[in-house]
């Protein structure tokens, strides 16, 4: 079985550290893609990380992981809310999916009360600021032990 876990990032979090540090925290993305790492090499697991702010190339980064990776976890940003795109490539993912938030969505405006995510995802981390990113690895690592 593959030992890496696909790390997607959506739009705006390349912002991450300067963009609303009140709701996001002043950790880069860069911080917490050194976060899973970490955790990931724990569980002897390697981390390939991917941003874009285009829905597509997420998308594209989605299929890419078919058969070849054996976990997504994944931050889409504001797509979370609305990508029905990335919930049916998801949907085309047989691994384990972990939808990830810094935030907890469901504390902020109704618009992001909805995620079409979490109904492809084996389970979600929302509300734990980048302490989210060891968690989520954690639990794709509990869901990959035999
Ligand atoms: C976010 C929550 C989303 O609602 C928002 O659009 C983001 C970040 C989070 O990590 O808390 O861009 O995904």
């Amino acid at each position: 079985m593959s030992s890496v876990v696909l790390l997607l990032s959506g739009p705006n979090l390349n912002l991450l550290g300067t963009r609303e540090p009140d709701v996001y925290g002043t950790e880069t993305l860069d911080d917490h893609v050194a976060t899973a790492t970490a955790t990931a090499a724990v569980h002897d697991l390697e981390i390939e990380h991917f941003q874009s702010n285009h829905e597509g190339e997420l998308i594209e980064a989605i299929q890419g992981a078919r058969d070849r990776v054996a976990a997504i976890v994944i931050n889409p940003g504001a797509l979370t809310h609305s990508s029905w795109a990335i919930h049916d490539a998801l949907a085309a993912f047989s691994g384990v999916i972990v939808e990830l938030h810094l935030s907890n969505p469901k504390a902020r405006e109704s618009w992001r009360h909805v995620s079409v995510v979490a109904p492809v995802a084996t389970g979600s981390i929302v509300g734990f600021g980048g302490d989210g990113y060891r968690l989520a690895i954690e639990a794709v690592a509990a869901q990959l032990a035999p």
